[in-house]
């Protein structure tokens, strides 16, 4: 029999050992024990084990070239199936295959080209909350208002416009969902209780997801009615037929994957917004440089899907952000027949976490890993996908369904933000990165948003007006 990893000793606490730790201080912890104990190591727990594998010839094992081996979820992923159901993030085996080949066509490029124009009016209409703000010039928390945008841009892409009367309440109690996980995952006891205890907070998490079940099934049920009347991601979804049989989804695998791409692609892409907004007020330098390529590159006809390539300084410090603050700071596998990796036997059962922050921040692979510097992903400095040292959107068969979606986003938000726009932070704010399932700013994130003057040869008829 191969030997286990090296288990980690210290610290420990009474009830949890080590787990304790790692559970409050993942990005502390994970890195000390990489150099203390190892590229590989098992932390164990009353409540189980899992091995943290730390190099990336191990990492691309377990999601890509052995992902055979590895494919049930963590886990920490028990939780998100409280809203998530059987959807694409939490499904396993064959059946996520066959859900994963019927979705992919719903983020094909074409179909995101044609929700180019909706992304573009919707950071536009923001573009008046930011000068409220600018107006009042106090300090301002951007993470909830970029979490409704992007809710409201997920909400239009996939039901276009029948959720005009119940956009509000949808993200109210999507945001008492995420509150709930949020508070599971930080006191993982809580996954011994039954929910039907009556807490004052499971009541509430139960109403809030028998509402958002009832607002998700009436918008399938009339939609089932009327078929071809719109053109979104829930018309693609409720056409999708598997090959052979020609079956579509039921209404309950539709509310599963409805309610997985909602969660999936919204808050990932509002923390990334936010980080990045925080990396450039700290980094005027870097500012500087991406306000002047947009001011250069403003294309007096609108920004469209041929124009939004001109900024590729834009795109860099994306990218340095996503490397920095990677909105999914690790992800797991549960091994599904035993394996070997190193030397070390991977039994069967045993949860597998492959910390990507670790990958993205490691001295090892990065030149003073903590500097932002976009030009890390000039091309001819880029990281391949092979060294697997850079890897916001995961890796493998599961890699992001939605990252095209989500970098079109973060370029259209960077792009129209910036033209009109700065943001300082005020004396003495510094953001604390809080992984949980994402990795969102403890506290928010507080600026002050200045108001600028775009050169004047193009004019912006359309922000003009909220001016
Ligand atoms: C900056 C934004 C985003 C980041 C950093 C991000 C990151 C990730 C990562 C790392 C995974 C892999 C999880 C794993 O291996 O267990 C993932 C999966 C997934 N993401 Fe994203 N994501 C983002 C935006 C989006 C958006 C906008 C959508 C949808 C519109 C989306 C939908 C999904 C789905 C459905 C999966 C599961 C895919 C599968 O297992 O087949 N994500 N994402």
């Amino acid at each position: 029999m191969k030997p286990s990893p090296p288990s980690v000793q210290r610290p420990r606490h009474w009830l949890m050992g080590p787990a304790y730790f790692a559970q409050r201080n993942p990005l502390k912890w994970i890195p000390q024990w990489i150099e203390e104990v190892g590229d590989i190591f098992t932390i164990t727990s009353p409540l189980g084990r899992a091995v943290v594998v730390a190099r990336p010839e191990w990492a691309k094992h377990v999601l890509a070239d052995a992902y055979h081996h590895y494919q049930s979820k963590s886990r920490s992923y028990a939780v998100l199936r409280i809203l998530f159901g059987n959807g694409l993030v939490t499904s396993e085996g064959e059946f996520w295959r066959g859900q994963r080949k019927l979705i992919q066509p719903a983020f094909h490029r074409h179909r995101l080209d044609r929700l180019f124009a909706m992304m573009v009016e919707r950071a536009e209409g923001f573009v008046s909350l930011l000068q409220r703000a600018s107006s009042a010039g106090q300090p301002w928390d951007v993470c909830p208002p970029l979490s409704q945008l992007t809710l409201d841009i997920i909400s239009r892409a996939m039901f276009s416009t029948d959720v005009e009367g119940s956009a509000a309440d949808v993200s109210r109690h999507i945001a008492t969902l995420n509150e709930f996980a949020l508070r599971m995952l930080r006191h993982p006891w809580m996954f011994l209780l039954p929910r039907s205890i009556p807490t004052p907070f499971n009541g509430r998490q139960v109403r809030a997801l028998r509402d958002l079940n009832r607002i998700v099934y009436g918008i399938i049920q009339s939609r089932r009615q009327l078929p071809d009347e719109h053109d979104d991601l829930l018309s693609m979804l409720l056409s999708a037929c598997e090959e052979g049989t020609g079956r579509g989804m039921t209404d309950e695998q539709l509310r599963d994957e409805v309610m997985t791409i909602f969660v999936a692609g919204h808050e990932t892409t509002a923390n990334a917004m936010s980080w990045l907004i925080y990396l450039l007020a700290q980094n005027p330098e870097q500012e500087r440089r991406l306000i002047e390529e947009i001011d250069a590159n403003w294309p007096e006809e609108g920004l469209t899907t041929e124009n939004i390539g001109r900024f590729a300084f834009v795109r860099r410090a994306i990218e340095e952000s996503l490397r920095m603050f990677p909105s999914i700071w690790s992800v797991g596998r549960r091994c599904t027949a035993d394996d070997e990796i190193a030397g070390y036997g991977i039994p069967q059962g045993m949860n597998v976490v492959i910390p990507i922050a670790h990958f993205h921040w490691s001295a090892r692979y990065w030149d003073e890993p903590q500097r932002f510097d976009p030009d890390r992903f000039l091309p001819e400095r880029r990281p391949g996908p092979e060294q697997m040292i850079y890897f916001p959107f995961g890796a493998g068969p599961r890699s992001c369904i939605g990252n095209h979606f989500a970098l079109q986003e973060l370029m259209i938000f960077t792009v129209i933000f910036y033209r009109h726009f700065t943001f300082r932070l005020p004396p003495g704010f510094t953001a604390v990165p809080d992984p949980l399932i994402t990795l969102r700013p403890k506290n928010g994130i507080q600026v002050i948003v200045k108001r600028r003057t775009a050169p004047t040869q193009n004019p912006t008829p359309e922000i003009s007006s909220v001016v």
